[in-house]
């Protein structure tokens, strides 16, 4: 095709898809394409403009490494991660919400109620976080998997400081037979996402804030159910109305109270989650 126009580009560029793609594939990129033709069109976008984006974008792959990752971070200020994270329509489990940039694989594995902090800060206030993980019908599912983690008090997670110890503020934890869980974390603060890059030049571009709500961050895993990522976020942080990466959701907010007359930590929050079972294990359990 040699007669381009505004008004066939799309249908053009689509055309020069293979027909043996897959069909996911396919729908991606026609979707894909249409829009953000459409968009460039809308906006009237100039070819400066295009250069620039280009540019920001090879300096979001230079600041990235195994440890950073800045596309997630622009997927997150642009509302991107909690959409798609939403598409996923929830049906009694507890909601969702985004993993972030942050998590790390195979944290230590910790009995019930043992502390993730590694290194105390000065002034951080010690919680006790325990709940029950059941499946939607209520019933309490023993051996989930959870994964715990959180950002110490100077607001950095521990792969961003080099004072903090090797997974300071992460744990693994198995429920019990009850479904119970346990352990001692500290008071989640809030912190701002990372904005030394390009992650930052988005926020000047847009004129938004970095900071995040104090929360704590889980993964709760168990064969046979749907695993959940998601987060606690603290009831009395700043910051819950007006997230940086708009994750906050109302069903999320958890309420850190003073610790009981004997209790080991200055506070305690009981939080529970439920976890959907999978197809296969809906459809045995009605037979
Ligand atoms: C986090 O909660 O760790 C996070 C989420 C999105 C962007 C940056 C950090
Ligand atoms: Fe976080």
């Amino acid at each position: 095709m040699r007669n381009v126009t505004q008004q066939n580009i799309s249908d053009v560029v689509i055309a020069a898809l293979s027909s043996d793609i897959p069909a996911r594939n396919r729908q991606i990129l026609e979707n894909l394409i249409r829009h953000i033709h459409a968009f460039c069109i809308e906006t009237k976008v100039t070819h400066a403009e295009l250069i620039q984006a280009c540019q920001f974008l090879v300096r979001a792959g230079h600041i990235s490494d195994d440890a950073r990752n800045e596309f997630i971070l622009l997927s997150d200020i642009l509302g991107i991660e909690v959409l798609v994270d939403m598409l996923d329509l929830t049906d009694g489990e507890s909601e969702s919400t985004v993993l972030g940039p942050f998590y790390r694989e195979n944290p230590p594995v910790l009995p019930k109620g043992a502390s993730i902090v590694q290194k105390s800060f000065e002034g951080s206030q010690s919680v006790r976080v325990s709940g029950t993980i059941s499946d939607t019908s209520g019933r309490p599912i023993p051996g989930v998997i959870i994964d715990v983690w959180e950002d110490a008090p100077n607001g950095l997670y521990e792969q961003q400081d080099p004072e903090q110890p090797d997974y300071n503020l992460r744990g693994r934890f198995l429920t019990d037979e009850e479904g119970r869980y346990e352990f001692v974390g500290i008071r989640p603060a809030p912190y701002p996402i990372p904005y030394d890059g390009a992650a930052g030049e988005l926020l000047n571009y847009m004129g938004h804030h970095p900071w995040r709500p104090g929360h704590i961050h889980f993964m709760i895993q168990k064969d046979g159910y749907q695993s959940l990522v998601s987060q606690i976020y603290d009831a009395d942080t700043k910051y819950l109305d007006n997230d940086a990466v708009f994750a906050v959701k109302e069903s999320l907010i958890g309420k850190l109270h003073k610790g009981p007359a004997g209790s080991d930590t200055d506070l305690v929050m009981e939080f529970d989650f439920k976890l959907k079972p999978k197809a296969a294990e809906i459809a045995v359990a009605a037979e």
